[in-house]
């Protein structure tokens, strides 16, 4: 055996399960036609859901602000300082979700690791729903506190655990700090399009005095009267107390992500938080892209009614047709195929008439649940949702 010769035994291993992942290249922005491998298709499984990647209000704020203020921020922003688009941005995040104050970060797996590890540390125990993103599984296992994964949206589970936590006395470092409770789950889940029960978590929290942070990445600029999130969709209005966060990639249709909360929990975060402190910063330019793209989810709100109004006709469509869409909380369409290999198969032949779909396989989802995450833009075309509604349901059956 050679020394690198695992990687290929590896890699054979994930061909002969289905799950060998490979990238499609495309030549045009994420619109809701691109043309990927040299081949146009219908998009449906970006997370551009209003469209704002490639909105001329958003490209132009990034150009003026790249014309004023150049490419790059030159070193984290506790080196060489803030430039004047992370604080504007901060703000408009602040006064967008009615929090006291916000932070942004250079991804949503940013803000997720640099968030948990600074808020729980030896001898604190985190809360985290089995199905949550995997950027808060690696942030829970960095934190080194102990893990108590509840099962998916399981409260009364959530609660046990609680509660035996409130009871043991935790082994480990307590010396540093009185032992905390952090309770994580995703406002939408991504995978699923299923929503948490998040007043019932919040009202648990209360009574066992544990924090919660809601990672809102597929909520944020969707759900909610306003866009504003989860906690907007579920009529919550206390949001100092929650630690949300939402990323600035997915609707937003920038780059980045954020917390919202109160202003002593974003100073502990500048001081505590190692992917805030240890890294360079966003360039300006995505700064104020996102700020345009705030404005227009503030100002168009016919753009989130539109993206609804298709998702209710898409997943009629594939519902007529018996195809099992899993949840329908939310904008996220998952079609359930199980079988990786056949999930696989089921995306090449979509891609050969025109529609890509990226299968989603294990480990992003359980074994033997494989999908296809279906997800469309407030500016697809009527007639290409019937178009790919008819292909779909032709090739799953
Ligand atoms: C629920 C959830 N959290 C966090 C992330 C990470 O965000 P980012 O892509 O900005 O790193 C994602 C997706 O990428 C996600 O789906």
């Amino acid at each position: 055996m050679m020394l690198y010769d695992f990687i290929d035994i590896e890699l054979r291993k994930l061909k002969g399960k289905g799950t060998y992942r490979t990238i499609s290249v495309s030549e045009t922005p994420q619109e809701p036609r691109i043309r990927i491998n040299n081949k146009e298709c219908i998009l449906l499984c970006s997370n551009n859901y209003l469209g704002l990647a490639n909105n001329p209000k958003v490209k132009q704020a990034a150009i003026r602000a790249i014309e004023r203020y150049g490419v790059g921020s030159g070193a984290s922003r506790l080196v060489s300082g803030s430039i004047k688009p992370h604080r504007q941005l901060e703000e408009r995040l602040a006064g967008f979700k009615g929090t006291e104050d916000a932070i942004v970060f250079n991804s949503g797996y940013h803000a997720n690791l640099g968030v948990i590890s600074a808020l729980a540390g030896r001898g604190d125990v985190i809360f985290s729903d089995k199905l949550n993103h995997a950027s808060i599984v690696d942030a829970c296992i960095l934190s080194r506190a102990k893990i108590r994964r509840y099962p998916h949206r399981d409260i009364d589970t959530l609660e046990r655990f609680l509660k035996t936590a409130s009871h043991t006395p935790l082994s480990g470092d307590t010396t540093h700090h009185a032992s905390r409770k952090l309770i994580v789950t995703e406002g939408v889940f991504s995978m699923d399009g299923d929503i948490a029960p998040l007043k019932e978590i919040l009202n648990l929290a209360e009574h066992y005095g544990a924090m919660v942070m809601v990672d809102d990445a597929h909520a944020t600029g969707v759900l909610g009267e306003n866009g504003r999130g989860t906690l907007e969709h579920l009529g919550i209005i206390n949001m100092d107390n929650v630690i949300q966060m939402g990323t600035l990639g997915k609707a937003i249709g920038s780059f980045g992500a954020f917390v919202t909360g109160s202003k002593k929990l974003i100073n502990y975060l500048i001081n505590k938080s190692r992917t805030f402190i240890y890294t360079t910063a966003l360039p300006p330019s995505v700064c104020a892209a996102s700020i345009a793209a705030i404005d227009v989810i503030e100002n168009e709100p016919e753009l989130r009614q539109e993206l609804f109004k298709k998702v209710s006709y898409f997943r009629r469509g594939l519902k007529d047709a018996s195809i099992d869409v899993m949840s329908e909380e939310s904008h996220i369409i998952p079609a359930f195929i199980g079988d990786s290999k056949k999930t696989e198969e089921v995306s090449r032949k979509l891609l050969e008439k025109g529609i890509f779909i990226q299968g989603i396989r294990p480990p992003t989802v359980k074994e033997g649940t494989a999908r296809l995450r279906i997800t469309l833009m407030a500016t697809h075309e009527w007639e290409d949702l019937k178009y790919a509604i008819e292909i779909i349901k032709g090739i799953i059956k």
